[in-house]
């Protein structure tokens, strides 16, 4: 695990960015697994800005998003679907036929699921993952005592994920019961795995993370045994350590 400490949330975008661009240079039909939250909308604002300023092309990608809440109207603001669309697809000028988010909306959600699993395999597998973390440790969806071996299935959330997540919604009450999510052996089969955090509030989870041990109760602690994850955090979220 390489961590690099930055002084901001524009600095951990803009060395993330440099990152992603690196590993996904030279690759011909390059992959991206794809989070949502807010973590990642300054490294996928800094890969707009090398887009627009002609120093990245991304037009060939393939990207497959982490997750999506089960029973949310695809057309809803905060679906997945419509998030992935709004910060990642149009920014970054991507054929949105080649970016996939889990259906949440499948009459069979665990059907769909595999079908997910076997489309990033038939993809070659995902060469960049980007990742956020939850303030109780989950990746994707993963909320602790996930298993590690995980595929992409449906999930509870917990309640701490849906107050975290009621920002987004008009109510508590809106926010979805479930969610389908790439499982955290899907996101260790990734051959660079970049995850990103900013914020005090980050503290605890990146110091379970990081230096705790590898326990189901801090889901991204299993990035310890990925081959080549890079941590990019600011002061705030770095401060625990
Ligand atoms: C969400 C997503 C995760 C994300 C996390 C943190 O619920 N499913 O992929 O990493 O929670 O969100 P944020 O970056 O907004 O704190």
């Amino acid at each position: 695990m390489e961590v690099v400490i930055c002084r901001d949330a524009q600095e951990v975008g803009e060395l993330a960015a440099d990152r992603v661009i690196a590993y996904l240079e030279g690759i011909h039909t390059p992959v991206i697994g794809l989070a949502t939250g807010s973590s990642p909308l300054a490294l996928y604002a800094e890969l707009s800005r090398r887009v627009q300023a002609g120093t990245f092309d991304f037009s060939h990608g393939l990207g497959f998003a982490l997750d999506e809440y089960v029973g949310i109207d695809p057309d809803h603001p905060e679906s997945y679907r419509n998030v992935i669309r709004r910060t990642v697809v149009e920014p970054l000028k991507m054929d949105p036929g080649r970016v996939r988010v889990p259906n949440g909306f499948a009459a069979d959600l665990q059907g769909a699921a595999d079908e997910y699993d076997a489309a990033i395999e038939e993809a070659g597998g995902v060469d960049v993952q980007i990742l956020g973390i939850g303030s109780n440790g989950h990746i994707g969806f993963n909320e602790p005592f996930s298993s590690f071996s995980s595929r992409t299935r449906v999930k509870t959330l917990t309640p701490q994920t849906r107050e975290d997540n009621a920002r987004f919604f008009n109510s508590l009450d809106e926010v979805p019961r479930h969610c389908v999510t790439q499982g955290l052996g899907t996101i260790m089969d990734s051959r660079v795995a970049v995850l990103v955090a900013t914020g005090e509030h980050k503290a605890d989870a990146i110091a379970a993370m990081i230096e705790g041990p590898v326990s189901q109760r801090c889901p991204a602690s299993i990035l310890q045994f990925h081959p080549r994850a890079v941590i990019v955090i600011d002061e705030g979220a770095a401060s625990k350590l």
